[in-house]
């Protein structure tokens, strides 16, 4: 017997650039033996057709809420009533929002709410989007109800963003409308598939460098720079979020660490170097985001110098390169740098990245006020062997998720 041999399902079609794949989703729920009847919002009727849809579910499709002829046929709760499951793919955000204030809109929303059957969703949108505190409210009130959300996946989008909110390929939504209806999966199987989607790094272990480091002249003095950590705190939180353990080494900074993560505060260079080297030969990612001073002083003074002559000289030492001796390593981690740069970027970054073996390198122009440096933005261009990506200018916790996201995505292309 088919695996959704007898099985009803509402497929909820909203207005999303996704709709356009709707009628091989169709197909191959039918293909494994499930009855299928559309339900249209308006949005979605200007990416796909009623038509296409009635051709290839072989049901007529509904649209309207007000439709007496249509109502007469199979009403609104007898749509509610027939349906052993409401799939809506793609949901948008707006359809997700209306949902879970429990409006009633519509025609699906109005199915939504009539029905006594469960409900799950294939969000689809721009990644900006998906974060948005609110959708993240609203998608934590349905799941609180019971919803089932089916993903969303990750990757390039239509509008040309990385990031979440992909709607999951057809073939993943079948998978998981089957596993559904399996007795066998019980629903922890499904959490911990969602869990997974939700937290692509699960299981990776990522070490990220912060902060500026602090070079001793003598016990009270130093030099150090302008380094306020916020980039490396905010990839670190990131990268928490995306379900990694993190090892954060972190020069003197005064903003509070992510929870969760595991800090090891440092001063100098060579400290940071230590546990750099001690921590990245057993992480999965190591992402270099420190400020690192290049040169020390060659002969700390043990005590405080005394004012005398009108000039005096301070004998610096080449300080080790970090980030190149972690991408040195035998067992190498996926390493990240950064370029922070006043001019000429893309030379400059592509000539680290080659020197420094690194398998990606995030360039900032720390020229151009307002970002990089002890600012709360930044804008970065971000190369690899797949080419080049920018991350337009945004507050650093939405440039980190970004290029969090794509590091995670070439790492995994890279390990497969
Ligand atoms: O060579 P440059 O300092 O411009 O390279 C910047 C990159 O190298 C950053 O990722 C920085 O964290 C890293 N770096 C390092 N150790 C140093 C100097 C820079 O890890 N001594």
């Amino acid at each position: 017997m088919q695996i959704l041999q007898n099985k009803k399902i509402v497929l909820g079609i909203t207005g999303g650039i996704a709709a356009y794949k709707t009628p091989e989703l169709v197909r191959r729920l039918k293909d494994k033996g499930a009855d299928v009847r559309v339900v249209m919002t308006e949005g979605a009727k200007a990416f796909i057709t009623p038509l296409t849809l009635q051709a290839v579910s072989a049901n007529s499709v509904s649209d309207s809420l007000l439709d007496t002829q249509a109502e007469l046929a199979m009403g609104h709760i007898e749509l509610a009533k027939w349906a052993d499951l409401i799939l809506i793919a793609p949901a948008t955000a707006d359809t997700i929002a209306r949902i879970s204030n429990g409006m009633a809109n519509d025609l699906l929303t109005t199915i939504c709410l009539a029905t006594s059957a469960p409900i799950a969703i294939a969000p689809a949108m721009n990644q900006q989007m998906w974060h948005a505190q609110v959708t993240q409210e609203n998608i934590t009130r349905l799941s609180n109800r019971q919803v089932n959300i089916f993903g969303p996946g990750s990757g390039e989008q239509a509008c040309g963003d990385i990031g979440m909110g992909r709607m999951l390929d057809v073939s993943e939504l079948v998978e998981l409308t089957c596993q559904f209806f399996s007795k066998n999966k019980t629903p922890d199987v499904q959490k911990a598939q969602q869990k997974l989607i939700e937290q692509p790094c699960i299981g990776q272990h990522w070490v990220i460098t912060a902060g500026p480091t602090r070079e001793a002249i003598d016990p009270v003095r130093y030099i150090s720079n302008h380094s306020s950590g916020k980039m490396g705190y905010a990839i670190a939180a990131a990268a928490l979020q995306a379900g990694a353990k993190v090892t954060l080494i972190s020069g003197p900074v005064t903003i509070s660490p992510p929870e969760n993560c595991d800090l090891i505060q440092v001063e100098s260079a060579q400290n940071m170097h230590e546990k750099a080297l001690e921590h990245g030969k057993n992480a999965t990612v190591f992402v270099a985001c420190a400020a690192v001073a290049d040169y020390r002083v060659a002969n700390i003074a043990e005590q405080k110098i005394k004012k005398s002559a009108e000039t005096m000289q301070l004998n610096l030492i080449k300080n080790p390169d970090i980030v190149a001796d972690v991408a040195a390593l035998t067992n190498k981690p996926f390493t990240v740098g950064f370029a922070a740069e006043t001019q000429d970027i893309e030379h400059y970054a592509l000539g680290k990245l080659k020197r420094k073996n690194l398998d990606m390198i995030a360039a900032n122009n720390v020229a151009i006020a307002g970002q990089g440096f002890n600012s709360e933005n930044n804008a970065l261009t971000v190369f690899y062997t797949d080419g080049k990506v920018e991350i337009p200018l945004a507050s650093k916790q939405n440039v980190a998720q970004r290029l969090v996201s794509l590091i995670q995505q070439t790492y995994l292309k890279q390990v497969n």
